[in-house]
């Protein structure tokens, strides 16, 4: 897409979410060494409820909050409505996750950060729903992914809202995988609009991205039952009905293949071969975690006393497909956000060989130390705790990456 105008609203949601993301991480990492049995004081063990906010409620809603104010009046070539309201909803969602704090201390109570998230939430679903009422005069199908996965951001947090006030008992892996639609459906909007012209002039495959989308709907109503544990069945369809849904979309937009783009590739050169290269490998990864985590949370319901299943799922999810679509995507987006272009011919495997490395090792720890009839050998819990700090170093690997690859801004690099 042409470089029309630069974002700096995203600039302090992109920057804050990675802050969040490393503090996360750390609090994770010192988890995953405590649940394979390494010693670790109260005090530090007491932060460990903050992992799931400032990952979920920090990172993610930040980031996506910010690439969505970038992205959405891009895909139309406007400029965004209201920053002021922008930046107001920043403050309402920095505040929300700053009052958790005390409200774990009892200082506040416990719905007033989440007023203020929804609040912040409130303001970003109608800026983007004002902008999709403007047609874009492509690839109009990316705007129903974008709406489910504001749909499905506002229902997550009004549920939350509604029956905590009753002590209301969710299916726990259902929410959280219902929560995670709301990025993954992002995903997929931004995807479905850029992918196929980044990685081969193609447009997505027409049918397939119609069953897509009502596939989609359905996950999205599935899921929404499904954590409210109505029936212990309604987690299984869920799940099936999203992997169905996962794979059409990869499908639609040819990430496994099936087209002939060997002519095309041979137009690649230099920093174009870079990008095309970078991109098609971690679009299979991505991908190919997004499928293993739909999968492994099937088998959770078939075998609800291994917990790995239920690590396994979260994690595939958040750090396999989540996370490596943002090491796809974020070195296009940060262009003009920061106002600099960044050099792929600069990039190296490093990040992704650890973040895999990370998810490996994970595995087969999870099964050794977090399952009913896991053997948990003495000694090595310290060597398999090491996988939540591969991760923390992967993202500062990355995050040097990224800083050295950049330059200053020059227009013939294509960009989100
Ligand atoms: C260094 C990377 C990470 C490590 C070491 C880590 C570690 C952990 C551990 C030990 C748990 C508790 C066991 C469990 O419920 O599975 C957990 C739960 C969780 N993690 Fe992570 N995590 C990491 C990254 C992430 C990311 C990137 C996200 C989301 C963006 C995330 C979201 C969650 C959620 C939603 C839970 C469930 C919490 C709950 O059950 O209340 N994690 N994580």
């Amino acid at each position: 897409m042409a470089y029309t105008n630069t974002s700096p609203v995203s600039k302090p949601f992109v920057i804050s979410a990675i802050v969040l993301l490393f503090i996360g991480s750390i609090i994770g990492s010192i988890w995953i060494m405590s649940l394979y049995g390494i010693e670790i004081s109260l005090e530090i063990l007491s932060t460990t409820p903050f992992h799931r906010i400032l990952q979920l409620d920090g990172f993610l809603t930040l980031l996506i909050l910010g690439i969505g104010y970038m992205i959405v009046p891009r895909f139309r070539n406007e400029l965004l409505p209201k920053p002021k309201l922008a930046y107001f909803s920043y403050g309402l969602v920095v505040a929300s996750i700053s009052l958790t704090f005390f409200e774990h201390m009892e200082i506040f109570p416990s719905f007033l950060s989440d007023v203020l998230r929804l609040g912040g939430i409130g303001i970003f679903s109608g800026i983007v729903f004002f902008l999709v009422q403007i047609k874009p005069k492509l690839l109009r199908k990316s705007d129903y992914f974008i709406v489910m996965s504001i749909f499905i951001f506002i229902t997550v947090n009004v549920l939350e809202i509604i029956f905590n006030q009753f002590e209301y008992n969710f299916d726990p892996l259902s929410q959280i995988q219902l929560w995670l639609l709301f990025p993954i459906l992002m995903i997929f909007g931004v995807q479905y609009k850029f992918l196929p012209s980044f990685i081969g002039f193609m447009r997505p495959k027409n049918v397939t991205g119609n069953i897509t989308i009502i596939l989609a709907c359905f996950s999205c109503i599935l899921g929404i039952l499904a954590s409210l544990n109505l029936n212990e069945f309604l987690p299984i369809v869920f799940s099936f009905v999203f992997l169905s849904t996962s794979i059409s979309f990869a499908i639609s937009l040819y990430i496994f293949g099936g087209f002939d783009n060997s002519e095309i590739k041979k137009l690649f050169h230099g920093e174009k071969k870079a990008r095309f290269q970078y991109l098609s490998i971690l679009t299979k990864i991505s991908f190919s975690f997004l499928f293993l985590a739909i999968v492994v949370g099937i088998l959770y319901r078939i075998y609800p006393d291994t917990f790995a299943y239920y690590d396994l799922t979260i994690h595939y999810t958040s750090i396999g497909f989540i996370g490596f679509t943002i090491m796809l995507f974020l070195p296009m987006m940060l262009p003009p956000i920061i106002n600099k272009s960044i050099q792929f011919l600069k990039f190296n495997k490093f990040p992704i060989f650890l973040v895999i490395a990370a998810l490996s090792i994970r595995t087969v720890g999870d099964f050794l130390y977090l399952s009913s009839n896991s053997i948990k050998p003495a000694g090595f819990e310290y060597i398999f705790g090491l996988s939540g700090w591969l991760i923390v170093i992967a993202l500062f690997v990355f995050v040097i990456m990224i800083h050295r690859s950049m330059n200053t801004f020059s227009s013939d690099i294509q960009t989100i």
